[in-house]
């Protein structure tokens, strides 16, 4: 896959409109290249922390029909950042699953190509995707990681969220350990975040 341009930090703006990022709403022609996503993140973040086969079995047509149908059948918000034409990133959100968090909103998935992460991309679909959940009307939020995925546990952390729950998730006949992590205050993680257009 041709690596996207480098992004800048979000709304650093210095005039070269191609290269700076933009959050929007995906539509369904999205879904492949949310899968693309989806699959190459998986690959890049996963290597060591998933069994090689749960990973190499992975398959963007499959991904891209599961998008289509979650898209076209549940009332999730699917955010997607773009680098000029680039999307590098997506985020997908809405009511919890399942009864393991008190929290009522669920962050379902939140991924960044390697080659754009660092740059503020997964803050700001953090951010966005907490304010879309406040205005349906949700008070608070958590999500599920890899209890091996440290990096994205930082990040998590760094943004306030704390750990709320653990469970062990079996993906494909293998046990993976997992943790929740919680926002009690929906408001706080949303405040900073810009309009989605
Ligand atoms: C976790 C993830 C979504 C974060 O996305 P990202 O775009 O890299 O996030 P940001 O750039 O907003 O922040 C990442 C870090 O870079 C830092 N950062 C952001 N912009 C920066 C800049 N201009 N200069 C220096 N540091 C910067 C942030 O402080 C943050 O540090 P921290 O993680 O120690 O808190 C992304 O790394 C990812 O997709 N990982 C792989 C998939 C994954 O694990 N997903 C989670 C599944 S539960």
């Amino acid at each position: 896959m041709r690596s996207p341009p480098r992004p800048r930090r979000e709304g650093a703006g210095d005039g070269d409109e191609t290269m700076q990022t933009r959050i929007r709403r995906a539509t369904a022609a999205d879904c492949e290249a949310i899968a693309t996503v989806h699959v190459v993140g998986w690959r890049e973040s996963y290597r060591g922390l998933m069994p090689d086969s749960v990973l190499d079995a992975q398959s963007i047509p499959e991904r891209a029909r599961r998008w289509r149908h979650i898209m076209d059948t549940t009332p999730a918000t699917v955010l997607v950042a773009e680098v000029g034409t680039a999307l590098v990133g997506f985020a997908s959100s809405g009511a919890r699953r399942g009864d393991a968090f008190p929290h009522d909103g669920e962050l379902q998935a939140i991924y960044v190509l390697r080659t754009a992460q660092g740059a503020g991309i997964g803050s700001a679909l953090l951010r966005r995707s907490a304010a879309a959940l406040r205005e349906q009307k949700f008070d608070a939020l958590a999500l599920w990681v890899l209890r091996a995925n440290f990096n994205a546990r930082q990040f998590y952390h760094r943004h306030g969220g704390r750990m709320v729950a653990e469970r062990t998730e079996d993906v494909r006949g293998h046990q993976l350990a997992e943790i929740a992590y919680g926002w009690a205050d929906l408001a706080e993680l949303a405040k900073d975040a810009a309009p989605v257009a």
